[in-house]
């Protein structure tokens, strides 16, 4: 079975840093929730799926938290990783419970810091 990481990455693509160190070492496939073509998926083919997501405005992205509301992870092995200005790792935590309350296992939880200049961005 193989691995994927499905993940958010927008103002300076460091969560996609991470996401592609991460399935370099794993052999995992990459699912770039902000490219709009990206490939379609089917999680039942996979034993483990990793979320990943930049920080924005004290929250993991939207978009993230959409998808997940729609895919069966029910006892799925699962892991949660976010770059933020801080790299604390409490912003996994409402992913990481809204991931459990739907079935799945969470193998692991990782954060660190991403660049950040503030110039009044918006994402
Ligand atoms: C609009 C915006 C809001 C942000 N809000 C936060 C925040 O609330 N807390 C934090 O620690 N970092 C915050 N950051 C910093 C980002 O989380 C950090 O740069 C992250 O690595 C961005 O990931 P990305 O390059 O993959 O999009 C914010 C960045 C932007 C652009």
């Amino acid at each position: 079975m193989k691995s994927l990481i499905i993940y958010y990455s927008k103002y300076n693509n460091n969560t996609e840093k991470v996401a592609k160190a991460i399935a370099d070492k794993i052999n995992a496939d990459l699912i770039n929730l902000n490219n709009p073509d990206r490939a379609d998926f089917d999680i039942g083919n996979y034993s483990i799926i990793g979320f990943g997501s930049g920080v924005y405005n004290e929250s993991l992205s939207p978009t993230l938290f959409n998808l997940i509301e729609i895919l069966n992870l029910k006892e799925k092995n699962v892991f949660v990783f976010s770059t933020s200005c801080v790299g604390f790792k409490l912003y996994n935590k409402k992913l990481i419970k809204i991931l459990v309350s739907k079935g799945a296992i969470c193998k692991g939880s990782f954060a660190c810091k991403g660049s950040f200049i503030f110039k009044g961005n918006k994402i």
